[in-house]
């Protein structure tokens, strides 16, 4: 017994109609060991139902009593939410219904000539239910703080896509206005100097210009893709050309569709998926071939990344620094979407699927906060 019990006593809720069996059992409960032990007995459905409001340390019932039985008071406590020892106590007891009793969620039953065994089973009951509280605590306070990191990894998801989007913004109004500037005073000069040491000057100014405002695109396009206003079909189909031009792997992409009207939060979530999942490829699966296979059937858009290459290691996912799939199960979250890896030895598989149409994923713009409507930096010039 907790010392904290021994202190203030133990208070247990009594279903009993005989008067007689209940002092019998409370002189066997103080016996235990000269404990203090306050009870109260009630022998109905609604005295039994109102006693449940007040505190106890555990419940002991009779099985058997007028219009009520142990069982019944078990689904009323069961029903109530409230975690409580309940030990059956009976003149007699069939296995079965001891069986049936316990299944019920009863913490122990004992006969009523067996009262001795009564301060013992109590006290284990009592020890046991207080683990099996701290138990849910902890359950709950754990899907508490993996919600809450869910809740954090999905905000910083968004923030970043905001963040980026902000950059893109400031690189095309500065950056791209400056450069735009630039090349349009250098070509002034262009058709004005005549000297040839000039001209080669200006010339050579002016491919540096160009080649600053090719750069900035393409930071601009990686922070924001603008290849997205064109679809997602043309945004894949243009990824996988980038990747199998980049990577010299061979990278085919097939849809069941040509166009896909799609909200633009699940696009933008599709599109950086493949782009994460082309990365891994390009860094850990030694593949030859990757394919991308985008359809959309009954409401649900998948997009299937599968290489030939070595698969994912034992370890692969638990590794402490990788970030790159665990922010992608975040990511498809945010548009009610989930991810899917399978591996064997001959290759890799991430698959993404979400809901799309009617099935709830209309109202995305605004939910997810990307500001995709309106001015778009990156489409700036097309990339
Ligand atoms: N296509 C693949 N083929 C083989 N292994 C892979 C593949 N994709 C992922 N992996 C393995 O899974 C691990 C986790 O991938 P994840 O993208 O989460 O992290 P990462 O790529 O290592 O780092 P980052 O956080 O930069 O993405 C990788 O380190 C790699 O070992
Ligand atoms: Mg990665």
């Amino acid at each position: 017994m907790s010392p904290s019990l021994r202190q203030r006593g133990l208070r247990v809720l009594h279903l009993e109609d005989s008067e007689f069996d209940h002092e019998l059992t409370l002189a066997h409960l103080r016996q235990g060991d000269g404990r203090e032990v306050h009870t109260l007995r009630v022998e109905s459905e609604s005295g039994f139902r109102a006693a449940l409001e007040e505190d106890w340390d555990a419940i002991v019932s009779d099985y058997n009593l007028p219009g009520f039985s142990g069982l019944a008071a078990l689904e009323i406590l069961k029903a109530s939410g409230r975690l409580l020892p309940f030990v059956i106590v009976s003149g007699e007891i069939g296995e079965e219904t001891a069986v049936q009793a316990m299944r019920n969620g009863a913490s122990d039953y004992l006969l009523k000539s067996n009262l001795a065994r009564l301060s013992p089973a109590l006290d284990h009951a009592i020890e046991a239910n207080e683990t099996r509280r701290a138990r849910l605590a902890a359950d709950r306070e754990l899907a508490a703080s993996r919600q809450q990191l869910s809740e954090l990894a999905q905000h910083l998801q968004t923030s970043v896509e905001r963040e980026r989007a902000a950059i893109a913004r400031e690189i095309h109004d500065d950056v791209g206005g400056a450069l735009t500037a630039l090349n349009f005073e250098l070509n002034w000069i262009a058709r004005h100097v005549q000297a040839p040491a000039l001209q080669q000057k200006v010339q050579s100014a002016l491919e540096l210009a160009a080649h600053a405002m090719e750069a900035s695109q393409r930071v601009m396009h990686n922070l924001r893709p603008a290849i997205l206003e064109q679809g997602l079909v043309a945004a894949l189909q243009w990824m996988a050309q980038r990747f199998e031009k980049r990577t010299g792997t061979e990278c085919r992409f097939r849809s069941s569709h040509e166009h896909l009207e799609l909200p633009r939060a699940v696009a933008l979530v599709a599109y950086r998926t493949v782009q994460e999942a082309l990365t891994n490829v390009s860094k850990h699966a030694q593949a030859a071939k990757v394919a991308i296979d985008l359809s959309l059937s009954r409401g649900v858009l998948s997009i299937e990344v599968t290489d030939n290459g070595c698969g994912l290691a034992p370890d692969a996912l638990v590794k402490a620094r990788s970030f790159g799939i665990r922010g992608l199960h975040e990511r498809a979250d945010t548009v009610r979407g989930w991810v899917e890896l399978s591996s064997s030895a001959s290759g890799t598989t991430l698959i993404l699927s979400v809901p799309v149409g009617s099935r709830g994923n209309e109202g995305l713009e605004s939910d997810t906060g990307f500001d995709l409507e309106g001015h778009d930096p990156s489409a700036w010039e097309s990339p």
